[in-house]
């Protein structure tokens, strides 16, 4: 019954999208420290998150596509725009703690501890949510997921509009994350306005976590470490984290359009290295590719995360490249959530 009425829902707003496809316009805003504009754009674009418009903005982690958490209308413009399945729930991002109460209906003092040592910042609580949550942000779960963004852009956004921003990163269902204003230009030309503030500075998703009983379990990897946040609360070892599904983890996701493969060190595979681009983390593997990226100069997974995104992109657009290779890293620590984007992205490809 729930999902039927919001199919209903997504469906208008994808006619209405239809209906009008020459009248949207994107509104582009630069955001540097040099820029006059800064105050008017900033609330023009707060104005268009009032009227119920799209607006993509940077984060630290990767662009989100946000509108008025608390409008219904405008959210299913969300689900429209991405071509994103009713089942996936979406983010809130606040700007303040006392965001937080209005959005739950319980807050244990674990939440004020994790707020105080990780936000602002890319983690992600999911909690029990209230009244004024509505179904179609959390597909009808009884929870919500919420963070508060370290980008100052984001909680500045937020401020000036007065109401929660619900978003997801701001590409197409499945399709690679955007680090820049650039990758969101690509994949939604048609939304309503763009803040660009730069390259993110974190470059992966971030990390999601439920509290449970007798801790806490992930269920999206992130750059804030299972062993970050069990300096400050104790993780259950007895629930099996990977048996967890959020609703939106699918197999697949994150994935160009080109051929994409992670390739570990003998690279001995059957591939033109002529047509291929190589994402190289080691600096070990490049020799005979066409064109090579690479990640970090000083084997640093940060970097990693904060140019895999781009990268991607970067071959995606380049049409010298047929097959995206990617170097693999160990999966323990940030090399767990690096692992874990490009396995998905390249899900689709191994199949074939
Ligand atoms: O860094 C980020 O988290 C970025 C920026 C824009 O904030 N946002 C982002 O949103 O990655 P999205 O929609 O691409 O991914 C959010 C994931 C989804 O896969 C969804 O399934 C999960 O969060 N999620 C949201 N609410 C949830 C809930 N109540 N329970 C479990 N999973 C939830
Ligand atoms: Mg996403």
């Amino acid at each position: 019954m729930y999902s039927g009425i919001l199919s209903c829902v997504i469906f208008a707003a994808r006619s209405l999208n239809r209906m009008q496809p020459n009248v949207v316009r994107t509104e582009v805003f630069e955001f540097d420290n040099r820029s006059m504009d800064r105050q008017n754009n900033m609330e023009r674009a707060a104005q268009l998150i009032q009227e119920g418009k799209l607006v993509a903005f940077p984060t630290e982690t990767v662009y989100g596509l946000g509108a008025n958490a608390l409008d219904p209308m405008a959210v299913a413009k969300i689900f429209a725009l991405k071509e994103r399945p009713s089942f996936d729930p979406l983010i809130i991002h606040i700007a303040d703690l006392e965001d937080l109460k209005k959005l739950t209906s319980e807050i244990d003092e674990r939440v004020y501890l994790l707020a105080e040592n990780f936000w602002p910042g890319s983690l992600t609580l999911v909690l029990p949510k209230s009244n004024r949550v509505p179904d179609i942000v959390t597909s009808g779960l009884p929870t919500v997921g919420i963070r508060m963004p370290a980008n100052e852009i984001a909680r500045e956004l937020i401020r000036k509009s007065g109401c929660p921003i619900a978003a997801p990163s701001a590409n197409k269902f499945g399709r690679i994350s955007p680090t820049k204003a650039d990758h969101v230009k690509k994949q939604l030309p048609d939304v309503d306005c763009i803040l660009d503030g730069g390259k993110t500075t974190v470059g992966i998703e971030s990390t999601i976590i439920e509290l449970i009983e007798k801790g806490f379990r992930i269920l999206r990897n992130g750059i804030i470490t299972k062993e970050d946040i069990e300096s400050v609360l104790p993780f259950d070892e007895t629930e099996k984290t990977e048996s967890i599904v959020a609703p939106g983890m699918v197999k697949s996701h994150y994935s160009p359009v080109k051929k994409m493969m992670v390739a570990d060190e003998s690279f001995r595979m059957d591939i033109d290295k002529s047509k291929a681009g190589l994402i190289s983390f080691s600096g070990k593997y490049e020799t005979g590719f066409q064109k090579v990226i690479r990640v970090s100069e000083t084997n640093d997974l940060k970097e990693y995360a904060v140019n895999m995104f781009e990268a991607m992109h970067t071959f995606e657009d380049d049409i010298e490249i047929d097959i995206i290779i990617a170097e693999p890293v160990a999966e323990t620590g940030i090399g767990k959530a690096i692992m874990d984007r490009l396995r998905k992205a390249e899900y689709n490809w191994r199949k074939d």
